[in-house]
C-alpha cells in the first residue's frame, strides 16, 4: 500500500494533469469571468421543521465569511439563491432541479439531512453541477456515490460516532442501549459506533429506533427498561438527535430521571445550540464532534465574536460548516479568477485548498471529505467543556469511492 505521503504527491500529480487536460477542453475564460456576472450559489437547507435552526446556521455562517470577502468571490459579485429543503426527501428532487435548471445556480450548497442529500446528488450526479455538501453525513456522499464534482466540508457519518465508542468503553461502561431517528443518518451513526464500542469488548443490549422526525420520545424512552435488575439493564446510553429535537430529547431523558441512572453520550449534534435548554437537563452529557466552542485558536476566537456581534447569538458547528464553505470557495475561485466554466481548474483548486479553519486544521480527503480532528466535549455547569482530542486527523474510509481506486 502506498503510504499517505505517496497517495498524496500522487493525488497532486493526478489531479494537476486532469485539470491541466480539462483546462485544455475548456473555453479558458468563460463569459461569466469577463463580464463579471453575478456568482449564483444555490442554498438547499431547511428553514422549517425540526433542523430549522440548523439551516439558519449555515446560512448565517455563509454570510459572515462572504462579508470578509466583500460580498464577491474570484471577483464576482454573490447572489445567494435560496430554497427550503423542509427536510423532506420526496420534495427534494423537484426543488434541486429548480436551483440547477431554472435558476441555474453556478454552485450549489446544502442540505442538512442525508436523505435529502441522497435525492440532490441524484440530479447534480446528472447535471454535473459543482455541489458542496454543507452538513448531510451519509457516508454514500464521499463513498460509493463520490464525484469530482461533489465536496463536503462537514463530516461523514463515521467520523463523528466512531471515536465515542472508545470514549464510552474508556469511562468504563461495557453494556450501552442505542436510541436514533431511523433514516440513513441514525443507522449509519449507530454502525460506526457499534464497530469501535463492539470491537473494544462492548455489548449492545438495546436499539431503540425513532421515527424522523417524532419529537415524542416518552414511549420510547420507557423502553429502555430500567426496572430490570442492574446487571441486566444498559449502563449508558448512544444516540443520534439534531436540532429542536435533540433539545427536546434531552429534555424527556431527564424528566423520566434516567439522567442519573444511564449517562448519555452522542454524537455532538445533541448538544449544538440546544445546551441552554431545560436547565441543567443537558448536565454531564459528553459527545464526540468535528467542532468544540473553546477551540483555542486564533480563528475559532475571531469567528466567534464576529457571528455573535452580527447575529446576537452564540455560534456553533454548523455555523463554522457554512463559513468554511464559503473560504473554501474563496481559495479555489480566486484561482480561476471566478470562472466557473473552468471546472476542471476549479476541482483542482478546491482539492489543494488548506484551511484553518474555527475547528483546527483542514484539508480534503481524496474523496473530498474533511481530514479533520474529532474532540470530545461534556456538559457542565451550562457550559461546553473542551476535553481534548478523541480522534486526531480522522479520515472517513471512503468505502466504495472510485476516484480514490483510480489514484
Ligand atoms: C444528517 O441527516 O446527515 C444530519 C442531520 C442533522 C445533523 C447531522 C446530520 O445535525
Amino acid at each position: 500500500m502506498a503510504s499517505r505521503k505517496e497517495a498524496l504527491t500522487r493525488r497532486t500529480l493526478l489531479t494537476s494533469a486532469a485539470a491541466a487536460a480539462a483546462s485544455t477542453l475548456l473555453p479558458r475564460r468563460s463569459a461569466h469571468a469577463t463580464s463579471k456576472a453575478k456568482l449564483k450559489i444555490g442554498l438547499l437547507l431547511p428553514f422549517s421543521g425540526t433542523y430549522a435552526a440548523l439551516g439558519a446556521s449555515i446560512s448565517d455562517g455563509m454570510k459572515l465569511a462572504a462579508r470578509d470577502h466583500q460580498d464577491r468571490l474570484g471577483g464576482r459579485e454573490i447572489e445567494w439563491v435560496v430554497n427550503d429543503a423542509e427536510s423532506d426527501p420526496t420534495k427534494t428532487k423537484a426543488k434541486t432541479r429548480q436551483l440547477v435548471s431554472v435558476d441555474k445556480v453556478d454552485i450549489l450548497t446544502g442540505p442538512v439531512h442525508s436523505g435529502v442529500c441522497a435525492e440532490m446528488l441524484a440530479v447534480v450526479r446528472e447535471t454535473h453541477t459543482l455541489t458542496i455538501v454543507t452538513n448531510a453525513g451519509m457516508q454514500e456522499a464521499t463513498g460509493s456515490l463520490c464525484a469530482p464534482h461533489v465536496f463536503r466540508t462537514s463530516f461523514s457519518n463515521w467520523q463523528t460516532s466512531y471515536p465515542c465508542g472508545r470514549v464510552v468503553l474508556r469511562d468504563g461502561h461495557r453494556r450501552v442501549a442505542l436510541m436514533y431517528w431511523d433514516y440513513i443518518f441514525g443507522i449509519e451513526s449507530m454502525r460506526a459506533f457499534k464497530e469501535s464500542f463492539q470491537d473494544g469488548g462492548g455489548t449492545i443490549v438495546n436499539e431503540i429506533p425513532i421515527p424522523f422526525p417524532s419529537e415524542d420520545f416518552a414511549p420510547f424512552l420507557s423502553r429502555l427498561d430500567v426496572s430490570r435488575p442492574e446487571a441486566n439493564r444498559p449502563d449508558a446510553v448512544f444516540v443520534f438527535f439534531a436540532g429542536r429535537g435533540a433539545a427536546k430529547f434531552i429534555e424527556a431523558y431527564a424528566a423520566a430521571g434516567l439522567r442519573e441512572k444511564m449517562p448519555l453520550y452522542g454524537s455532538g449534534f445533541l448538544t449544538e445550540g440546544v445546551r441552554h435548554v431545560g436547565g441543567s437537563a443537558a448536565e454531564g452529557i459528553k459527545t464526540t464532534l468535528h467542532y468544540a466552542d473553546a477551540l483555542d485558536n486564533h480563528v475559532n476566537q475571531k469567528f466567534r465574536a464576529a457571528f455573535k456581534k452580527a447575529y446576537s447569538r452564540e455560534a456553533d458547528v454548523y455555523a463554522v460548516q457554512g463559513y468554511d464553505t464559503v473560504n473554501l470557495l474563496a481559495q479555489a475561485l480566486d484561482k480561476v479568477q471566478g470562472d466557473t466554466g473552468a471546472q476542471g481548474e476549479l476541482i483542482a483548486a478546491l482539492e489543494n485548498a488548506r484551511l484553518h479553519s474555527p475547528r483546527g486544521p483542514f484539508r480534503f480527503s481524496a474523496a473530498h471529505n474533511p481530514i479533520q480532528n474529532v474532540y470530545l466535549r461534556q456538559i457542565v455547569g451550562g457550559r461546553e467543556l473542551f476535553l481534548g482530542v478523541a480522534q486526531q486527523d480522522a479520515e472517513d474510509p471512503a468505502t466504495g469511492c472510485k476516484m480514490i481506486a483510480a489514484r
